[in-house]
């Protein structure tokens, strides 16, 4: 593509989430100028579809230290201690700063109090709700307008592609393929000392999801072709209870929240018995991973396709009030939950891991920040607590704003020009051979791929795994890869770039990482569960696998 446009900045935030709204507000309160680059349209990422609710200590007797005891059983032995005190402290805190933002929470019948849930592995009442089930929404709606007010430079339609930096290895910005903005048009770069990475999950490498079509892994594969380490990436969290649409159903499915199972629903199998009382001393309210297995074991006892969550008793006036959102869904697909069990079963839903962070938010790459599902704070471990994650966006974007504010990065020696990137690229692909030049290791994949990969990641790294299923999921990944090299090398030219190929080639860059550290990882911890070894090793696995780009492969 031919040179485009450049601007300025003095952060650009990649997102625009719960993380990245609220860094960019934060930034824009302390003096800096942030622009917000976003994929689609401001609220089309996760945050929006968020539904249980966002968890900290704001009820009476609670405190942050249980929060903490909480989040760190959830974790099973891999959750950073002092990430998880950081977000449990500060996050009262934040929360009510959200709500100067903006945001309205329900509150309870006879009061002002904010209404307080439970969910899976909490021992109180600890989240706070919005809308019944549509928590997301409001706190989406809330920081857009927020943003808008204060006049927040934003670009939308803007897919990023690459980190640019400095001669000395510095952040310096990131170029950006838009679609359809006016002055903003085709490929160009926003030029700032701070990037914050805060591009939602990766849910989208599965076939079946929660995640919006968006969630494709564009800030963790970013950042592995920057040089900044990842980790946790097998860590990967399938909710319990997605709506069931079929064994075929691909791409976004309904969520069911857990806080439908924290009002008290049960989760039955296909002879209508209860089967988590007895697992587990909070039975359905039992973390997410024990839940997710012990439905995925039931479904194989049984030969079903799925179990059911009863919450008939709840009647029509409680389901419309409190969860009107996930009845309508269910109505939409032709079940009522007033009169009938829903048929559920566990769906891709969360990345625990992600790009590796410190307690400031910052990657090993200096001046870049990685915030949200993108980043792995260490807050999460090897399974995240239920509704830690929009408050994990909100505690560490602030931090990672204040951060930026107080160490004013010192002038970027040399910004690479867009014109001089654009022309290298050319070169190597007119000219695959000259001057030892290798062709490009990551040509851009054609967007039918995208199913392909899904299906590979689903079929093999699933919720269950197993030695031999995680070698065949590497072998059609890099059976997938080699086909678009041997494409460029064949005919001289890759996909057309363009978000459906760019996204595709993400999906594939973040699914054999996840693979390969699924592979290594020989041990049952979370919500990593493999078949051949069935037990937690803490000998051995007490620890994390984190991974970096060896320049020298591919
Ligand atoms: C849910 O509402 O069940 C999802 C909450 C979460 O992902 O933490």
């Amino acid at each position: 593509p031919a040179p485009g446009w450049a601007s300025e900045a003095d952060v650009v935030v990649v997102g625009s989430g719960v993380a990245g709204l609220t860094c960019a507000l934060r930034c824009a309160a302390a003096g800096l100028r942030p622009v917000v680059v976003t994929k689609a349209r401001l609220d089309d990422g996760s945050t929006r579809w968020a539904q249980g609710g966002i968890a900290a200590a704001l009820g009476e007797g609670d405190t942050p230290e249980q929060h903490l005891d909480d989040t760190l059983v959830a974790g099973v032995g891999l959750c950073d201690e002092e990430a998880v005190r950081v977000l449990v402290t500060e996050g009262p805190g934040a929360v009510h700063r959200l709500i100067e933002t903006g945001a309205h929470f329900d509150t309870a019948a006879d009061s002002d109090a904010i209404a307080l849930t439970r969910e899976g592995g909490h021992h109180r009442r600890r989240i706070a709700h919005a809308g019944g089930d549509a928590t997301g929404a409001e706190i989406s709606r809330a920081l857009v307008e927020a943003v808008r007010a204060r006049g927040i430079h934003t670009i939308e339609n803007a897919l990023v592609l690459d980190l640019l930096t400095d001669d000395e290895g510095h952040t310096a910005g990131v170029t950006l393929h838009v679609m359809g903005e006016g002055q903003h048009d085709g490929v160009g770069a926003v030029h700032a000392p701070a990037v914050v990475l805060a591009t939602g999950g990766m849910g989208q490498v599965f076939s079946a999801t929660t995640n919006p079509p968006v969630s494709t892994g564009d800030g963790v594969a970013l950042a592995l072709r920057a040089g900044a380490e990842l980790s946790d990436l097998e860590f990967v969290q399938f909710h319990p209870t997605v709506l069931f649409l079929g064994p075929d159903a691909e791409g976004q499915q309904p969520l069911v929240s857990e806080a439908v199972r924290g009002e008290g629903a049960h989760l039955v199998d296909a002879d209508g018995v209860r089967f988590m009382a007895g697992r587990h001393e909070l039975a359905e309210l039992a973390p997410r991973d024990v839940v997710a297995k012990a439905i995925t074991r039931r479904m194989l006892e049984q030969g079903a396709e799925h179990m059911y969550l009863d919450a008939r008793h709840f009647g029509a006036e409680m389901w419309a009030a409190r969860f009107p959102t996930i009845l309508a869904a269910c109505r939409a697909h032709g079940i009522d939950p007033v009169t009938e069990p829903i048929p559920v079963a566990p769906a891709a839903h969360y990345a625990s891991g992600g790009v590796r962070t410190d307690l400031h938010g910052r990657t090993t790459v200096p001046g870049l920040y990685a915030c949200g599902e993108t980043a792995c704070t260490g807050v999460h471990g090897a399974n995240r607590l239920a509704s830690n994650s929009l408050l994990e966006g909100l505690v560490y974007a602030e931090r990672i704003a204040a951060d930026i504010a107080a160490h004013p990065a010192p002038a970027t020696a040399r910004v690479p020009s867009l014109h001089a990137r654009v022309e290298a690229d050319a070169e190597a692909e007119r000219d695959p051979t000259a001057a030892g030049q290798a062709p490009p290791a990551h040509p851009l994949l054609p967007p039918e791929a995208r199913f392909a990969l899904q299906r590979v990641m689903t079929e093999g790294a699933g919720v269950l795994r197993s030695k031999q299923s995680l070698a065949r999921a590497a072998g059609a990944l890099e059976q997938i890869h080699a086909e678009a090299r041997t494409a460029l090398a064949e005919n001289g030219k890759t996909a057309e770039p363009g978000t459906d190929t760019w996204e595709a080639t993400n999906l594939l860059c973040v699914a054999r990482v996840l693979v390969a550290a699924a592979m290594r990882r020989e041990e049952t911890r979370g919500c990593h569960w493999r078949e051949d070894h069935p037990e937690r090793d803490d000998a051995d696995w007490r620890r994390h696998l984190v991974v970096r780009l060896n320049p020298d492969r591919t």
